[in-house]
């Protein structure tokens, strides 16, 4: 079975998929890092986020163990990664190993932007998960200041909507809700109710996938 999940930023997307995928025993895939991994690799050389060719370049050589680097999860890199995230020949770059990926056993999460939509249209679930963009940016800012990073709710609300932008008007892959796909808002909802929602979806699919043989 491959979970799909969808959605902007610090929507709360990651946190639902690690947990769907603690409770089902499934492989986890954060696509973000992949992105942030290019835009890590094209800084690291002082190289410029927009040179298409040393991003794919940068892309082709992603070594897809990622290690746990928490520089990976800052500010700068999210912002790098949203730029490298616009580059067509970048995504098609990753592309492959997200679907080699979704195909593990006994089953997978991936969530990003574009799982749902191109990565795994057939995804048995697909879940778009969103959030009021203040929640988003208290929770980014959070997230940051526990990391030490020394950054304003403003300065983050501005990242976050500049980013929603970015994410949404590029022409390959924009952020859309995949047909088929169930929203859940987490504006207001607790993380044990917005698990308990998606799991209750997980279940209808596994029982139809039983009924299906
Ligand atoms: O989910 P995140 O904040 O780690 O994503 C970082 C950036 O990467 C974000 O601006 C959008 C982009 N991204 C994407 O375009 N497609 C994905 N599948 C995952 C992330």
């Amino acid at each position: 079975m491959i979970i799909a999940i969808d959605g902007p930023s610090a929507s709360g997307k990651g946190t639902l998929g690690r947990l769907l995928a603690f409770r089902y025993g499934f492989h986890y895939l954060d696509t973000g890092l992949l992105y942030r991994r290019v835009g890590q690799k094209l800084l690291c050389f002082g190289h410029s986020l927009t040179d298409e060719s040393l991003a794919l370049r940068a892309a082709q050589e992603l070594d897809f163990v990622l290690p746990d680097d928490p520089a990976l999860r800052s500010r700068e890199m999210g912002n790098a990664a949203s730029i490298v995230a616009a580059i067509p020949c970048v995504r098609a770059e990753l592309n492959d190993f997200q679907r080699l990926f979704s195909l593990r056993k006994p089953g997978t999460v991936l969530d990003g932007r574009d799982i749902g939509t191109l990565i795994c249209p057939d995804a048995s679930v697909k879940l778009f998960v969103t959030a009021s963009i203040k929640v988003r940016a208290f929770r980014r800012f959070q997230e940051l200041r526990e990391r030490e990073e020394e950054v304003t709710q403003d300065v983050v609300l501005d990242d976050l909507e500049r980013r929603d932008q970015c994410d949404a008007v590029r022409a390959v892959s924009p952020l859309r809700v995949a047909p088929g796909a169930t929203v859940l808002d987490t504006t207001t909802a607790d993380i044990d109710s917005v698990l308990d929602s998606a799991v209750c979806v997980v279940e209808a699919a596994l029982a139809l996938d039983g009924l299906r043989g």
